[in-house]
Order: C-alpha cells, then structure tokens, then sequence
C-alpha cells in the first residue's frame, strides 16, 4: 500500500493491530458470517481490543483515537468479512459517536460506556417505509407524556437491529417545524411498543441484520432525548457525513481483497499454455482496479484528514463514498471476470464480496443523493 510513510506511527500500529486481528480470528469466521451467522463473539473481541468507540476520548471510556485510524480499521475488517465492517460501522459511527457528540453526563457514563465496552449493542433509526433519501419526511412522531415521551411509528431496513439492545430514534416532536421539528430518542429495544420486524433477506452482508422496527405507544422518560428538542435532523446529518468516510473505507476493503484474490488466481490459472497473468487484458483490469483502489483510499483518507484537523469535510466525504463504491462495482465485477466461471462459484471468495458491494452505493446516502450534495456545495 503506498501510503505507509504519510500514516502516523499511530494510525500504522491501529491498522497492524486491526489486520492481525482480521487474520487470526475474524478470517476463519468470515463466509459463516457472510451467510447469515451474527458475529457477537467478534463484536465482544472488538470491544476487548478497543475497536468500538474508537474515536470516543478516553475520558468517556473511548478509544481516543482519530478519524484516519478509524477508517483505516474499517478498511482491514472489510477485506476480511464484509457483515463483520457493518456491525464494526454501525456501533462506532452511528451509534457512539452521536452519543459522544450529543449525549449529556448521564448518557455518557450510562449508556455509552456500555456500547463501547461491547455489553451492549446499538442500531440507527432514521429510514421510514416512505423516508429514504428525504430523510426530512419522516413520519414518525414523539407526544410529550408528563416527563417523557411516547413515540409511534416505524422504520425500515435499520441495520443490527436484530440484535441491537437500544435504538436511536429520529422522530417528529413538532409537525408544524419540519425539520426543525425532528428529535432523537434513546429508546431500548426491549421495552414495551417496541416491535422488530422480520430478518430481511439480502443480496449480501448476511451475517448483519437488517429489519423493520414498530413503535407503539412506546414510553421512554424526558432523559432519553439526546441533544436538545428539534435537533434531531442536525444529528443525523452530521453523523452521516462522517459515516460516509467509514462507508467509503469499505469499499475500498472489498474492493482490496478480490484485487488481491486476482493476481493469485491470475498467477496460477493457466490458458493459453501460460498463466492467465501473462495476457494483456488480464494485466490490463488488474493495472485499472489497482488503481481504482489507491484514488478512492486518498479519498477516504482526505476527507478523514479534515475531520481530525476540524475543518469542514461533508463534501469530500460524499466524494469519497460515491467514488469508492462506484469503483467498488467495477473493482468487485472485474475480480469475478478475472476468475471466469469461478468466480461465479461460492467456492471462490469474490462472490461474496461483489455482492457485498451493492449496498454501499445504497446505504448513508444513496450515490445519486450524495452527488446532490456535492453538486449543492459547488454550485451555492
Ligand atoms: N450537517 C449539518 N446540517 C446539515 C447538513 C449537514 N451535513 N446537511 C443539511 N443540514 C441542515 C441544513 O443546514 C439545513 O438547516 P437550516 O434549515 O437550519 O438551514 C437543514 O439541514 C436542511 O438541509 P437541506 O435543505 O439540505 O435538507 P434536504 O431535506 O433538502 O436534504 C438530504 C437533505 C441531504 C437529502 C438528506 O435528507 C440526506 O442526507 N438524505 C440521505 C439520508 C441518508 O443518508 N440515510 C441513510 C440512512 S442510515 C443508513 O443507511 C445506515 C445503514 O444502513 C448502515
């Protein structure tokens, strides 16, 4: 990789750990997990190596660590097992993170220390049925109760929401406001009104849930608002876009692992009378996705690189992710090209992860949503 001398002696040490790690005990697991097995024992060893978190300061129990390492780490765990980076994202960007960067005293030392210790496991409810990429339009609604608030309503495909123990809710406290009128709520999964749907059956990513979630009449007390009333959408939308740096890290995992699988295979294959390396357009596609792979990681790590310094990254990290998952699609399609008719066959690890692939042009932000974004901070 060529960017070992511009990484800190920090981040090159996070990213040595995470990948020994990957190699020892997540690798074995790894197809398992992919089709359908829920990490938790891996979780629980993330959280023993200080893997969730990892950008909380140490003061509140995180990590300390900066964003760099983070998306570093992200990019080890998916070229290891794609299910196990979504569990690893979910928990530490859209789940610490706003707690650390929303949450007040108590919800700190109550409930995230939890989260970052792996006792607990949490998930991210914005998406509604009618609420994807107008995250704005959300339906579901907060009523004020004497001390606290009861919420109805429900949300879609939310990921490891099967096994989450508490749920971030984005929910309406006031219609008349728009998005001004949106708040978020720390509700736990097992309380009652609150509802988990059906094991969604995906293309990939199987070792990691995705279900709906039903509210009703669900109570939670005046302490489980995070941030203050009505900030709800300004949460959201600055978690993503630090989220979408973790997203673009993936792909470029992905995306690492079938190039290497590749010129293995490409080594050894023979056609011809001679290894398939030998021919032209073999080198050719190996020469494009690696390539691919070094511009979409500069990305990520640009727009990390600005969020560690404080500056504004929302742009660059919209950029990142379109451009690294929009790789990933050819990167992951190419790999199975290369291996012909085996890398249609499960036998063959670059199956698994081109359909892995698929979802990060989705999810924080469908590609086509983002390039809006971009566009917007362009042109206004
Ligand atoms: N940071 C802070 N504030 C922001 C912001 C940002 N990045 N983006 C917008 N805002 C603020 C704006 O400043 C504006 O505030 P004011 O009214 O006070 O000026 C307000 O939010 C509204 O902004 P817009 O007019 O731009 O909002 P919009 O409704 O037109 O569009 C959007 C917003 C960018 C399309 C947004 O809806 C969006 O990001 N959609 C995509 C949703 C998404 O990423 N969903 C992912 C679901 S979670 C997931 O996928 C996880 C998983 O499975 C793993």
């Amino acid at each position: 990789m060529a960017d070992d001398d511009i990484l800190t002696e920090e981040q090159s040490m996070v990213r040595g750990m995470v990948r020994d790690f990957c190699e020892s005990e997540a690798a074995p697991r790894a197809a398992e997990t992919d089709a359908g097995r829920f990490p938790r024992e891996l979780a629980g060893r993330m959280a023993e190596l200080g893997l969730l978190g990892m950008t909380v300061p140490a003061s509140e129990g995180g990590g300390g660590m900066d964003e760099v390492s983070l998306a570093l780490a992200m990019e080890e765990i998916s070229a290891v097992c794609p299910s196990l980076s979504v569990v690893f994202a979910v928990q530490n960007s859209l789940v610490c993170a706003p707690l650390h960067h929303y949450g007040n005293g108590e919800q700190k030392r109550y409930i995230l220390r939890p989260l970052i210790s792996g006792e607990k496991l949490g998930c991210f409810g914005l998406s509604e049925p009618s609420a994807g990429s107008d995250a704005a339009a959300l339906r579901t609604a907060a009523t004020r109760t004497g001390g606290g608030w009861r919420i109805n309503g429900a949300k879609r495909f939310i990921s490891n929401s099967k096994e989450a123990d508490l749920c971030i809710i984005f929910a309406l406290t006031d219609r008349e406001l728009g998005h001004k009128g949106i708040s978020a709520f720390i509700a736990d999964t097992g309380a009652s009104g609150f509802e988990v749907g059906r094991l969604e059956e995906k293309l990939g990513l199987g070792g990691s849930s995705a279900c709906d979630l039903r509210f009703e009449n669900l109570e939670v007390g005046g302490e489980c608002l995070l941030g203050e009333e009505g900030q709800g959408f300004e949460i959201a939308m600055t978690i993503l876009d630090a989220g979408r740096i973790e997203v673009a890290a993936q792909a470029v995992g992905f995306s690492r692992t079938c190039l290497d699988a590749s010129v293995a295979y490409a080594r050894e294959r023979e056609s011809f009378g001679r290894p398939i390396a030998g021919h032209q357009p073999i080198k050719w596609k190996v020469a494009d996705i690696a390539t691919d792979i070094d511009a979409a990681r500069l990305l990520y790590l640009q727009a990390a690189r600005l969020k560690d310094a404080g500056r504004p990254f929302s742009a660059e990290a919209a950029m990142a992710k379109v451009f690294a998952s929009d790789m990933a699609q050819r990167a992951t399609s190419e790999a199975v090209q290369i291996h012909g008719g085996n890398g249609y066959m499960r036998d063959y690890p670059v199956e698994r992860f081109f359909r892995a692939a698929k979802a990060t042009q989705l999810y924080e932000g469908t590609n086509e949503i983002l390039r809006q974004l971009i566009a917007k901070h362009l042109l206004s």
